[in-house]
């Protein structure tokens, strides 16, 4: 079950004390009441699938390619390793509850929450003032925060690191902002223009924690046993670790496994099955060594499957206003991943097992 899986026990349990979420996440929506949790709770879900999905784009000629869906997000459900790779699920999941709830916001979505209008008429720079609606970054960050950050309980390294993380993916949609103007003045001579803070393109903000994952720090964590219940000693011997890092980069605590081979216990698939590129020029460096980096260097070979794909063509304009299609069906090749045995030469069974990666 994965934390937004959660988000209707969290609900049951403000109502018939079924201690299931951490009491934080509860005694947080007390405040604001139950409605207020409620209202936000779709957004949350919403924007975190959005989060997956970027990663599913970012990450789709790699190895590791995002979970289905946002149960790594939680440290609730045993799944404890804090690699290079949770450390962006945490980012950009959080990245995109913040997107969506502030997206939210600007639509009207929300009684209580509109455009930031805190500077508008005020000077912004030479020629411009501050106008329009400016995206309500301040509300998104602290509604996520409070979905979000409430998912990590302890307060181990492995908690500290996840919350750090949820921090740097909210500040990325901060970093990714851009300024959007509007001229105004006689005949559009732009003399004067308002301007206001908008969200990039989420790609964008998925692009940049796509660097921040390339340059991910590992933190070396003071190894010394703490004593058990002692949470107070943990968190100040973490906060120290944690004082040297930037809060906008990725952390880290443990080296990735191999991604090559399938992982019951971190529900990884392994490469095996999965699609790779050939042969297309116009193709990105990164994209035409997919085969060889899923494949081959995962000890699999390559094989290709011809699939009819049917689409729309030769369409005409009739006049007035009707378009006419022909269905023209074209046959594609794919290229997967398959084991070295699966085809041609049928080998010794035996010879299965040893699947290993290729050095
Ligand atoms: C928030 O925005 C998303 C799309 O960005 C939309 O699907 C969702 O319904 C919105 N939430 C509310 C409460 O309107
Ligand atoms: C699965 O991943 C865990 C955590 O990284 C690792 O300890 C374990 O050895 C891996 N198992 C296999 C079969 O690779
Ligand atoms: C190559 O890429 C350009 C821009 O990305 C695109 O417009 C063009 O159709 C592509 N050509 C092929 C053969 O895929
Ligand atoms: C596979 O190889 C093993 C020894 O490597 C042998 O004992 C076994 O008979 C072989 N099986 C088949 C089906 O060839």
């Amino acid at each position: 079950m994965g934390p937004l899986d959660l988000l209707p026990l969290m609900v049951m349990s403000m109502c018939c004390c079924v201690h299931f979420a951490s009491a934080w996440t509860v005694n947080n929506f007390l405040m604001t009441g139950p409605k207020a949790f409620l209202t936000y709770a779709s957004s949350v879900q919403r924007g975190a699938q959005s989060g997956i999905h970027e990663c599913k784009h970012q990450f789709a000629w790699e190895r590791w390619n995002c979970p289905e869906n946002t149960l790594q997000l939680s440290t609730h459900n045993g799944l404890r390793s804090a690699t290079r790779e949770t450390s962006f699920v945490h980012a950009i999941s959080a990245a995109g509850v913040m997107y969506t709830l502030t997206k939210n916001c600007s639509m009207g979505d929300f009684d209580n929450c509109g455009c930031d209008d805190s500077r508008i008429g005020q000077t912004g720079g030479r020629g411009w003032i501050w106008g329009g609606c400016s995206d309500n970054v301040a509300f998104g960050e602290k509604i996520s925060k409070q979905f979000v950050d409430a998912l990590e309980g302890g307060h181990d390294s492995r908690a500290a690191v996840n919350l750090h993380n949820n921090e740097a993916g909210r500040l990325a949609i901060k970093a990714t902002m851009r300024r959007a103007c509007k001229c105004h003045g006689v005949s559009g001579s732009c003399s004067i223009q308002t301007c206001w803070m908008q969200l990039a393109d989420f790609r964008e903000v998925g692009n940049y924690l796509k660097m921040k994952y390339e340059h991910a720090k590992k933190l070396e964590m003071d190894k010394r046993p703490v004593r058990a219940g002692n949470s107070a000693d943990n968190r100040g011997a973490i906060a120290h670790t944690f004082r040297s890092i930037a809060r906008t980069e990725l952390i880290y605590l443990e080296d990735s496994p191999d991604y090559c081979v399938k992982n019951q216990s971190l529900e990884y698939q392994g490469t095996e099955g999965r699609e790779c590129l050939k042969g297309n020029k116009n193709m990105s460096q990164w994209e035409r060594k997919s085969c060889r980096r899923l494949c081959y260097e995962c000890g699999l070979r390559v094989v290709e499957k011809r699939i009819e794909v049917v689409s729309s063509c030769n369409c005409k304009f009739h006049w007035c206003c009707t378009v006419k299609c022909d269905r023209c069906t074209q046959v594609v090749t794919k290229y997967y991943c398959a084991r070295r045995d699966g085809g041609r030469k049928p080998q010794n069974k035996t010879k299965r097992r040893h699947r290993g990666r290729r050095h």
